[in-house]
């Protein structure tokens, strides 16, 4: 796979006009009236006591979802992904994961910086899986020269791509029998779930620990849950605690994710048709190029022309929609904040730009 997961950094357009249609992630959903009405009645309490209600449903509830014991509710899949990693392995141990996958490439070193991981990066395939025969002879033998290889790190949906179950089975299978633990950052499992009509707990029966961020898709303004097993979950907690992401009246934000989980899983169909429309008639202007297998979920990969890309672009962004962008590889990512006309806007924008 030649792209990775994100785009950062430079975009197209103004973002802070009111007609602005803003495809640079998912994570730029705005909190609803019903949603903010949840969170002006939450219930709470003092959640570093244990007391708060609402944090405490919410644990309950999506655990439940995972089909695993215990939860914690952290600030965000970097802090979630990294307090299960701090849980899993001791310094000098081996993380080994995708190449691009988020927890190597884009949550600032942290495993290596704050738990002196070592890390280990295998060739990404075009679903966005590993191929259990890498995770195999990446996994290190026992012996003075390497490091113990420790932790299996898992990403679905991988840059919009939704692997099945089969997949991620396989390699987990194979880590298991090495006694290595899986986590899997499901940041947007619930995109994987809807597009493979599934459940979240037969993806997580392949991990032992599972983050899913409620900020992206689910609409969210803030938060992820990390599940699994009670002693991994008791020694996140910890962890957690160690990285700041231990909250007081946090039930404000829970009452938000809870009601995500329950409003805004099914919509995403809508988000997914909304991307894979954009996705074909993008691909049909001159010198467009659509990465159309990538189009599984929510996202869509285009590389625009090398003629004359930037003054195009700077249309598109002049007509109220921002993309983000690496050079002229751009990412546009559909959520419940883009409507149908914003897709019919942006279609506009781009067939003007680029004919
Ligand atoms: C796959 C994946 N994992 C983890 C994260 C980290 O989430 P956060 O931005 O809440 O730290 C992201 C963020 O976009 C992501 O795409």
């Amino acid at each position: 796979m030649s792209q990775a997961s994100a785009y950062p950094g430079s975009s197209s357009g103004t973002v802070n006009r009111p007609d602005a249609v803003d495809l640079r992630s998912d994570t730029v959903t705005r909190p609803d009236a019903d949603m903010r009405q949840a969170m002006a009645e939450a219930e709470v309490g003092d959640d570093v006591y244990g007391d708060d209600p609402s944090v405490n449903a919410l644990e309950a509830h999506v655990a439940g979802m995972m089909g695993k014991e215990a939860a914690v509710f952290c600030t965000s899949g970097t802090q979630s992904n990294l307090s299960a990693i701090l849980a899993h392995c001791q310094r000098g141990e081996e993380l080994i994961a995708g190449a691009g996958y988020h927890v190597l490439v884009a949550e600032a070193g942290g495993s290596s910086a704050l738990g002196g991981i070592v890390h280990c990066a295998l060739p990404v395939g075009d679903d966005g899986g590993l191929d259990p025969v890498d995770v195999e002879a990446a996994i290190k033998p026992d012996d003075v020269h390497y490091p113990v290889s420790r932790l299996l790190c898992l990403e679905n949906t991988m840059g919009g791509r939704a692997q099945t179950e089969a997949r991620l089975k396989a390699a987990s299978t194979v880590a298991r029998r090495h006694r290595l633990s899986v986590h899997l950052d499901g940041a947007r499992l619930m995109n994987a779930v809807t597009a493979l009509g599934t459940s979240p707990a037969d993806f997580a029966r392949h991990a032992d620990t599972v983050s899913l961020c409620l900020s992206k898709g689910l609409g969210a303004p803030c938060g992820t849950v990390l599940s699994g097993p009670v002693d991994i979950i008791t020694n996140a907690r910890r962890q957690r605690k160690l990285l700041g992401g231990s909250m007081r009246q946090a039930g404000i934000l829970a009452a938000a994710a809870l009601h995500a989980l329950n409003h805004n899983v099914e919509r995403m169909t809508e988000d997914h048709a909304n991307a894979r429309h954009l996705a074909e008639a993008l691909s049909n202007l001159p010198g467009v190029t659509v990465d159309l297998d990538a189009c599984q979920t929510n996202m869509v990969f285009a590389t625009l022309p090398e003629d004359g890309w930037q003054a195009a672009l700077a249309r598109v962004g002049d007509a109220g929609i921002i993309t983000a962008q690496h050079s002229r590889h751009l990412r546009l990512v559909c959520h419940k904040d883009v409507s149908s006309d914003g897709v019919e806007r942006t279609i506009k924008a781009f067939q003007q730009a680029f004919t």
